[in-house]
């Protein structure tokens, strides 16, 4: 039966019994404990922790799950994979024990034509928790499955948690047994890889608390109500059903193995090393598939680490298997179409995909040819100085410069019988970190101390900002800090950072930089801002000088922001929106937003994406853009709970920390996104918006820089004059501009190029009267000469060869030809091989020649070249040759 059978069938039996079918969520957990979907139960967690309502009682799905903390494992044995296919059914406060018992032990022994998966009941092992009677005896009296055929198992095997705090409880596995060529009687406590398990019901009823892994933690108390969260691996049941001996040889990853012996020759099931590469590419190409398919990008955190690292074992394995180049698209393409009948969105995004999956190849060929020099030099001079140990320096370093997993930098070590010091390795990759957090913070704040800050927020509390809609505002003066340290007052001249109560300043933030504008005390001292941070949170800091006056904290003051200065940055802030929305209906999702930066009339917008983005698909965002700006849409800013902005889609970052209140911006049916920062009330007031290009930032993120309003027209306006200009010099309508231009510099090519035939003809013209004036010295045709100046070391050598060409092989000849290029001699001297049988050698004869120019030079016998610094002495160095040719022909 083929997997996707097996997996209709799944669906369809729990239908017909009153369960919903749920789509497989994404495999990007939204849940922050956890990296990736590794359980089907993941997306229900809130219905069995009763957070949320289930919209209904019964539910079924077959869920894309991703499992890593043995990816080492993973082809070394046949147990292991990475990404695999969870069928569940779940009842919340439905159906309990009996239920779920009766109805796996239906559909798992109900004959295929019935509609079941046809397994011969004899074949089924049953464990329960130690505890469990009741489980027991379902199994027993309800089911019929005979005593000896059901074992009680501890916490490590029959309690299930998700190694995190959650829901979790009691659990009863069925096993197959595959017989006894797969090892000794006994059941599954005896025997895990004959008595296979294929599915786990687990009775959710208790909430764990934080512990140690899957033993070692506290039960808090019941779950508000006894639920079922069942899992069957497809895998697994497809390996039994499809009748091969592990789950690399069922139909998913059988062709996926195929197309690597197609790519390498290397057979599956020939030898052991071999087998074990072919099981790590099929298992990890399906799952980087899997993962960029949902979004996941490769990187050096998270989980695009997860992604890189399993991609990057992949390919190297398949190097280990012989193959040698780019190997990437086809197994991607096996992937797709197989994978792809389950999973339709695969072949609809199949250029994403491959483009993704294509480009981290390349970056990875390009580090592996970089990377193994570096790594083959450490370990020869680590085994030189007779350790054993690969120094964590080393290990850093082929991550940081050339992006090696650890496992790699591991795996590779091995090979060559040495081990790496990890601990080093994670030291360092600690240090960078916190390095790169420290210099993020001192370049906002200018101040490593915070205290200062934090002092003035515990006395005054926090700063009220009053800017989404007022642009000025009476406060009250609440600090002062010169120099980063808190004072009593400040005077004219003073570089200062002033708190107040209340604000219209918008401190810079969410990638919108801070006001400037004035503060004016009531004493008529006024400070001039010119930019207005956050350094710890809730407190507003605007920084300036003081112009005139004295101002001190508790005076009252009139705060006004430079408001022309904010509405250019508003314009770019909601452009930047409409640009983010715009890209990520072009690019699917993975165009996330890494970074922007709302400026007065401009903006930069970072964003993932593989490869660059082509020029067509920017020119149809920007014309989306502006399309929706013509749109007249208006620009709403509410307050909802974090819940309910997820429900209406709003775009939310991954990583960023959001409150249980968040602020989500929507402009009109377009785009909605949490956002804290100030915008326009309608797009018609962008007026314009025009994307400037875009260009790599770093591996895997692209920067967009663009300008909006007047600063867009101002741009155009500039353009335009160029090609006025351009018109008027080339005679031709703007759009025949490309062609014309392009014409002339083809016929600029062409004519530089004749002109080059030119000159070298006229060089080699020369060569004929040279070869004539060959002098004999002592039975030895000599030819002597200065060819004009600028004469390029390459004519010169061309026309040197070919006047030795035009002197009668059987005479000795010695061409010593000379030039002057920049003010500096030079000269190339060729000798024929009766020449060179007399002893007489190009080489020798141009450190002769080249000693008297005041330079060095060399080469072979049959030809040489050199030069100096004195274009004066060419006729010293000829006669210096002659002499030489005299003496060394005697
Ligand atoms: N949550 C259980 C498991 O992952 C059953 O679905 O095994």
């Amino acid at each position: 039966m083929e997997s996707a059978e097996i997996r209709r069938r799944w669906l369809s039996f729990f239908e017909e019994r009153g369960h919903t079918v749920v789509p497989s969520a994404s495999l990007i957990a939204d849940d922050p404990t956890l990296l990736l979907v590794n359980a089907g139960m993941v997306p229900f967690k809130p219905y069995f922790l009763g957070e949320t309502k289930p919209p209904a009682p019964r539910a079924t799905s077959v869920q894309k799950c991703v499992r890593t903390p043995d990816i080492e494992e993973v082809g070394k044995t046949t147990r292991h994979g990475t990404f695999f296919q969870m069928c569940g059914n779940f009842s919340f406060g439905d159906y309990f024990k009996e239920g779920a018992i009766k109805y796996a032990w239906d559909l798992l022994t109900n004959s295929v034509a019935d509609g079941g998966y046809g397994l011969e009941p004899e074949k089924l092992w049953i464990t329960v928790y130690l505890d469990d009677d009741e489980a027991e005896q379902i199994w027993r009296e309800r089911i019929g499955v005979p005593a000896e055929r059901i074992q009680r198992l501890g916490k490590k095997d029959n309690f299930w948690s998700m190694g995190v705090p959650g829901p979790c409880g009691p659990c009863s596995e069925i096993n197959y047994d595959r017989g006894p060529e797969f090892g000794v009687e006994g059941g599954p406590a005896v025997n895990d890889e004959r008595y296979v398990e294929i599915w786990n019901l687990v009775f959710m009823q208790y909430e764990r608390g934080a512990g140690d892994g899957k033993e070692d933690f506290p039960i808090l108390g019941d779950l508000p109500s006894q639920n079922i969260d069942t899992g069957l691996g497809l895998e697994r049941l497809a390996m039994i059903l499809q009748g091969v001996q592990n789950m690399y040889e069922t139909d998913t990853l059988r062709v996926v193995m195929d197309k690597a012996t197609e790519l390498t020759g290397v057979r599956y099931g020939e030898k052991h090393d071999s087998d074990v590469s072919m099981r790590v590419v099929a298992d990890h190409i399906r799952t980087s598939v899997m993962l960029i398919g949902d979004g996941v990008t490769p990187g050096n955190e998270g989980r695009g680490y997860v992604l890189r690292r399993i991609m990057r074992r992949a390919i190297r394995n398949m190097r280990l298997m012989g193959a040698s180049g780019p190997v990437v698209a086809d197994l991607v393409d096996v992937v797709i179409k197989t994978m792809g009948q389950q999973y339709p969105e695969l072949i609809t995004d199949r250029r994403r995909i491959e483009t993704v999956a294509l480009a981290e190849e390349a970056a990875f060929l390009k580090a592996l040819k970089g990377g193994t020099n570096i790594l083959d030099t450490a370990v020869t001079e680590t085994k030189a100085a007779g350790g054993g140990i690969l120094s964590g320096d080393k290990a850093f370093l082929l991550h940081d410069t050339w992006g090696f997993p650890i496992d790699l930098t591991l795996e590779m070590a091995a090979e060559q019988g040495l081990s790496v010091d990890e601990d080093g390795f994670r030291r360092l990759m600690k240090e960078q970190r916190e390095r790169a957090k420290a210099d993020a913070k001192a370049k906002k704040t200018g101040h490593a101390d915070l205290g200062a800050y934090r002092e003035i927020a515990d006395a005054a509390g926090e700063t009220e900002f009053v800017g989404y809609d007022r642009t000025e505002g009476e406060s009250t003066v609440v600090g002062i800090l010169v120099d980063g340290v808190a004072s009593p007052a400040a005077t004219e001249g003073d570089e200062v950072e002033i708190v107040l109560d209340r604000t219209p300043f918008y401190a810079e933030g969410g990638g919108q930089i801070g006001d400037t504008g004035r503060i004016r005390i009531d004493t008529g001292a006024v400070i001039e801002i010119r930019d207005c941070q956050k350094p710890v949170p809730g407190v507003y800091v605007h920084k300036g000088v003081v112009q005139v006056g004295e101002v001190t904290v508790g005076a009252k003051a009139q705060a006004a922001i430079d408001v022309r200065r904010r509405k250019a940055i508003a314009r770019a802030h909601s452009a930047t929106h409409l640009t983010h929305q715009a890209l990520r209906d072009a690019l699917g999702p993975t165009a996330a937003q890494a970074g922007s930066e709302n400026q007065p009339g401009r903006f930069r917008f970072d964003f993932g994406s593989p490869s660059a983005v082509p020029t067509a698909v920017m020119t149809d965002v920007e014309q989306q853009i502006n399309e929706v700006l013509a749109r007249d849409l208006d620009v709403r800013a509410e307050i909802l709970s974090l819940d309910e902005a997820r429900k209406q889609g709003a775009i939310a970052e991954f990583g960023e920390k959001y409150g249980e209140r968040v602020r989500v911006v929507t402009i009109g049916d377009f785009s909605k996104e949490l956002c804290g920062g100030t915008h326009v009330h309608n797009t018609a007031q962008l007026g314009l918006v025009k994307l400037l290009g875009e260009s790599s930032i770093g591996s895997g993120v692209r920067r967009i820089e663009a300008l909006v309003g007047v600063d867009a027209y101002n741009f155009l306006a500039r353009e335009h004059t160029v090609v006025a200009q351009l018109q008027e010099l080339v005679k031709g309508r703007p759009e025949e501009l490309p062609e014309k231009v392009s014409a002339m510099l083809g016929k600029l090519k062409d004519a530089e190029k004749e002109i080059e035939k030119f000159r070298a003809e006229k060089v080699l013209q020369a060569a004929a009267g040279l070869a004539k004036g060959a002098k004999d010295v002592r039975g030895v045709a000599l030819v002597t000469g200065q060819v004009p100046d600028g004469t390029t070391p390459d004519d010169l050598r061309r026309l040197v060869l070919d006047v030795r060409g035009r002197i009668p092989g059987d005479r000795a000849a010695v061409v010593a030809l000379f030039t002057v290029a920049n003010g500096k001699p030079l000269t190339v001297i060729a000798t024929n091989e009766a020449a060179r049988e007399r002893g007489l050698k190009a080489g020798d004869l141009v450190r002769t020649a080249a000693k008297t120019l005041g330079g060095g030079g060399g080469g072979k016998p049959d030809v040489a070249q050199g030069g100096g610094q004195n274009p004066a002495a060419v006729g010293e160095a000829v006669d210096a040759v002659e002499r030489l040719v005299a003496e060394t022909a005697k």
